[in-house]
């Protein structure tokens, strides 16, 4: 009868079975790496000296998962970052300041866009990047919403992520004139192609009555990353139907106040994170989340997330999106106004009052009640 092999010693594992190559290369930056279904402020997280690049920089695990996150980075005054390249999409959103970013393949001339806050600017997959700050006496942060754990752990070979020649001069070279400058494609309801938005607060976004009341959804390709994004607003005195999914979008506060209540099936209390710029909220794998808004004027959020609109799934185009109710058990299921708890209801009209806030929603029949 043949032996079992001996077992390999305890240390012997330990060296094998590794932490992730994304928390690897995350300590080896030096970087902060922070956790959780919600960061209050990424314009005052604490970020660490970036000896790779310049600057300071902090990454994201949220969410308990490693497919997307995020890369919080800051250039001191007149300060620039050195360039990179990268096998991952990279999609920035600026917190605060003034600066630009120069874009260019191998060996052809670079294209310089401008930003400040607000901005949302994607790196094509690959291409060399810089940034600098043009601010002489303010630092400017900003934050890229990434796919880089996803493809760090997937390899992991940093050399593989950082340095690979390959062009996709398919996604961008030189001689794409308008790359940057291109009015947005409106491609469907609720659905448009651009590259840069100078200032995403600004952006006009569709009307989703699906999703809640005076609530809007711009859903975003961006240089054709497989980054889902879109621009989410929910009006004043009003609030999005709660729903849960797979963990990995990112939920980017922009503008107005509210707060997210996030919770899973048969919890007693929902937990509560505030909304207001620039905040972010990333559910857990299954974890229900609403955004409501208590504020003056609506609230505006960016999400970075899975399913990019173009080189998608395989799947029909649905405008409806995150709003369709499906079975309870599945992936994506909403809870409607009429299905949901009365308190949620309740505790918003008190925020509301406290608020002086006098818009209300049209009433709404509990079912069974
Ligand atoms: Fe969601």
């Amino acid at each position: 009868m043949d032996r079992e092999p001996a077992m390999e010693s305890t240390d012997a594992f330990g060296r094998w079975y590794v932490e992730s190559s994304y928390q690897q290369f995350v300590r080896g930056e030096g970087a902060p790496l922070y956790e959780g279904s919600a960061l209050e402020d990424m314009g005052s997280v604490q970020l660490a000296e970036w000896e790779r690049r310049g600057g300071k920089v902090a990454y994201t695990r949220m969410a308990d998962q490693e497919i997307f996150s995020l890369q919080i980075v800051e250039i001191p005054p007149r300060g620039e970052l050195r360039p990179e390249h990268h096998m991952y999409d990279a999609v920035m959103l600026v917190l605060s300041g003034q600066g630009a970013t120069t874009v260019w393949q191998e060996g052809e001339r670079p294209y310089t866009v401008e930003w400040h806050e607000g901005s949302l600017l994607a790196i094509p997959l690959n291409a060399w990047h810089q940034e600098f700050n043009n601010s002489g006496t303010e630092p400017c942060r900003y934050v890229m919403g990434t796919n880089m754990a996803h493809m760090i752990n997937h390899f992991h070979n940093i050399d593989f992520i950082f340095n690979n020649p390959f062009v996709f001069a398919d996604r961008y070279s030189a001689n794409m004139a308008d790359f940057y400058t291109d009015r947005p494609r409106h491609w469907n309801l609720r659905l448009f192609e651009t590259n840069f938005i100078p200032d995403v607060r600004e952006f006009g976004v569709d009307a989703w009555r699906e999703k809640g009341f005076r609530t809007g959804i711009a859903r975003l390709s961006m240089a054709s990353t497989s980054l889902g994004l879109h621009i989410l607003d929910i009006g004043e005195g009003t609030y999005a139907t709660a729903h849960r999914h797979d963990a990995g979008a990112h939920v980017v506060q922009v503008g107005g106040e509210g707060y997210e209540l996030l919770y899973f099936e048969g919890e007693a209390e929902p937990r509560r994170a505030p909304l207001r710029p620039y905040g972010v909220i990333a559910p857990k794998r299954h974890e229900f989340h609403q955004h409501f808004n208590t504020g003056k004027g609506p609230i505006r959020q960016v999400a970075f997330k899975d399913h990019p609109p173009r080189y998608g799934y395989g799947t029909p185009y649905n405008p409806l999106g995150a709003a369709q109710t499906v079975d309870p058990g599945g992936i994506g299921f909403t809870i409607t106004y009429d299905q949901e708890d009365p308190r949620i209801r309740d505790e918003y009209y008190r925020e509301l009052e406290r608020n002086g806030v006098e818009l209300r929603l049209p009433p709404v029949s509990q079912k069974g009640s």
